[in-house]
């Protein structure tokens, strides 16, 4: 059933008594949905205790039946209803990066166990560091289950925008917070086995996480078998994304590009994420200059969208300078990497070239 999508901006002090968190915790209460913003992507948020609510996030998204959702608090109390946080330093953790870009795995509680862990003994629970996300927890009054709020199988929205892109006519309301600040998906750490384990990488790292802990933190891709979103297909846009390695040269990318616009006429379009020096202009190339610290990752997602709502026939990404969260992104959304070696063939235009779906 189709429904009216509204976008309420959410700001300025006192969010708790703000009409849209009002009527977006009346809608949670009722079972229903609504997307909010987190300090790391959009999530879309239903009662975490309510299978039927639960139900619905899947619906709307189209998300994989197997796959489960994280579980969002807004005071570390609040843990102690939904799992089990029995690892040692695990308060010590939580203390120092909550609220912020970290979801911990523990042992699951009911109710929340049968509507959000999809079979597993697991669940996934974290405090976003945003004022709107807390302030709608907050009014809800209770827990929300709340997986980023893209379309299954698209780049995760890091403004109001996207999400309506995605979702308009499937929910009654966005609440809008800006465009998010770290960009990327929260840290995933495992803590319900013998030893910490990363399943996804994301802001905070397993040194940070490590020192906290007190004890070692096994890295991401160690434990696939724990990790069901993994076995996901993720993020691919229309157009195939192709990573350029750390050993490329600028100008041998500046050569390749020349040829592939000489190549591709008519108005098809060459995406370029820039990260180390944006390459030399040429016809039909759309540079994005991310060469500050920190915009790579910030805005990898809206990129990726903005270059594939242009119809770009092939996106670049320059890997140079990313760290493990987005090379971890970038591997999943991309259909091959080119190293130098690659542009020893004189081929490699024809290469590229026939990436482009018909
Ligand atoms: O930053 C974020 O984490 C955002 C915002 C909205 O909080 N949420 C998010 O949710 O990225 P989602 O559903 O797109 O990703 C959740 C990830 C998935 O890879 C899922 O498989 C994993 O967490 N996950 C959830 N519950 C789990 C569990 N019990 N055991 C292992 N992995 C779990
Ligand atoms: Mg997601």
């Amino acid at each position: 059933m189709r429904v009216e999508t509204l976008i309420a901006r959410v700001e300025g002090p006192a969010l708790d008594r703000h009409p849209a968190i009002l009527e977006g915790a009346a809608i949670i209460r009722e079972g229903g949905l609504v997307a909010f913003p987190t300090e790391t992507v959009y999530g879309l948020g239903a009662d975490a205790s309510s299978v039927a609510a639960v139900d619905r996030i899947f619906q709307a998204k189209k998300r994989p039946p197997d796959n489960p959702v994280i579980v969002h608090v807004a005071e570390l109390r609040d843990l102690s209803r939904i799992g089990r946080l029995d690892a040692a330093g695990g308060r010590r953790l939580l203390e120092r990066f909550w609220p912020g870009p970290l979801t911990v795995v523990v042992p699951a509680l009911e109710p929340v166990r049968s509507a959000v862990c999809r079979g597993l003994e697991t669940v996934a629970v974290r405090m976003p560091a945003h004022p709107v996300a807390l302030a709608l927890i907050r009014a809800a009054g209770r827990p929300l289950a709340a997986p980023s709020a893209n379309l299954s199988g698209r780049p995760s929205p890091t403004t109001a925008r996207h999400v309506l892109e995605d979702l308009e006519g499937r929910i009654p309301l966005i609440l809008d917070g800006g465009q998010c600040d770290v960009g990327i998906e929260s840290t995933v750490l495992d803590l319900s086995g013998d030893s910490a384990a990363i399943l996804r990488p994301g802001a905070v790292g397993a040194q940070q996480i490590a020192e906290h802990l007190g004890s070692e933190v096994a890295l991401a891709g160690s434990r696939p078998e724990r990790s069901p979103g993994t076995r996901h297909r993720h993020y691919q846009p229309r157009a195939p994304v192709i990573a350029i390695g750390l050993d490329v040269s600028s100008i041998a990318v500046d050569r390749l590009l020349e040829t592939l616009s000489g190549r591709l006429r008519h108005h098809r379009l060459i995406g370029y994420i820039a990260t180390r020096r944006a390459p030399k202009a040429s016809a039909g190339l759309q540079v994005l200059d991310r060469t500050g610290s920190g915009l790579l990752t910030r805005n990898f997602y809206r990129d990726i969208r903005h270059l594939d709502r242009r119809e770009s026939h092939l996106i670049f990404v320059e890997a140079v300078g990313a760290g493990e969260p987005i090379m971890d992104r970038l591997s999943r959304a991309s259909v091959c990497s080119l190293t130098r070696k690659d542009f020893d063939d004189p081929g490699l235009a024809d290469r590229v070239l026939s990436l482009i779906p018909e």
